[in-house]
């Protein structure tokens, strides 16, 4: 495990290959149509419910891999939260484990905190991550349940060349909130809030392989709406936006080194 940790570590190949791990179908499809990624059925084992699309772009391998659809409790929703998440990002990045120069961007939408800054439709590069639902009161578990992970990748200089905001993407299982997640989220010094970020970035450092957050704001998480509402409300605007914005990433890291994005 050492020796791989350490060449992908000094890995001096310009980014090439990108996984793009998108958990809902509907975020997903404008890019993959966008795109013309083709569906990869070989990519995940047959039993587990993750779809892969595959292609290339400017010279770079793109795989985008989603979550699916839920068949264990056969409610045909997709499948969401950090387990979902952690597994289909820890599978890919295995089946893609050879790939030298490989970045992990995390895209979709997210909770905006209007007290950071943030609006409908915005566009967030993520700093870092943390979770705001793992309360674990043994000080030794406090800072491995609540998981801060920062992004490696300098996304200061992306988001400005690319007219981004930025900051860290707390995560958690519920797409509500608590009044407790509130102090969680706050301590977490959060602009963005989802159900995935953490989880993902976790498998990624497992992997030593960077990760990156693309996050577009679907509700205002300190506003006056009811989340449920806003978020299905500006879901098809923000795939949309996403669809546009991915690509201007994409063109922004494949040919740089890790240390230069
Ligand atoms: N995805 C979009 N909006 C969200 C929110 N408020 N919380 C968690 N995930 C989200």
């Amino acid at each position: 495990m050492r020796v791989v940790l350490s060449i992908r570590l000094a890995t001096t190949s310009p980014t090439n290959s990108v996984l793009i791990v998108i958990a809902m179908e509907a975020e997903a499809k404008p890019f993959v149509e966008h795109l013309d990624l083709l569906k990869d059925d070989n990519f995940f084992p047959s039993h587990v419910p993750f779809h892969a699309f595959s292609g290339t772009h400017n010279g770079s391998r793109v795989t985008v891999v989603t979550n699916g659809k839920d068949h264990i409790y056969e409610t045909g929703v997709d499948n969401c939260g950090t387990v979902p998440a952690a597994v289909v990002s820890f599978l890919a990045l295995e089946k893609l484990k050879d790939v030298p120069s490989l970045v992990l961007i995390n895209a979709g939408t997210c909770g905006g905190f209007q007290r950071k800054g943030a609006a409908i439709g915005d566009v967030f590069l993520t700093t870092g991550v943390a979770n705001h639902d793992r309360r674990i009161p043994i000080p030794d578990f406090i800072p491995y349940g609540v998981g801060k992970l920062d992004t490696k990748v300098s996304v200061l200089n992306m988001a400005a060349a690319l007219g981004f905001k930025t900051g860290v993407c707390t995560t958690g299982n519920s797409l509500d909130k608590t009044e407790e997640d509130d102090k969680h989220m706050l301590a977490n010094d959060a602009s963005v809030k989802d159900m995935e970020a953490a989880a993902i970035a976790w498998s990624c450092a497992l992997h030593q392989v960077p990760y990156l957050g693309l996050k577009v704001v679907t509700d205002i998480v300190d506003g006056n709406f009811a989340t449920q509402d806003e978020f299905l409300e500006n879901l098809h605007t923000a795939s949309q936006s996403l669809q546009k914005a991915l690509p201007n990433v994409l063109e922004y890291i494949v040919g740089k080194q890790h240390h230069e994005l």
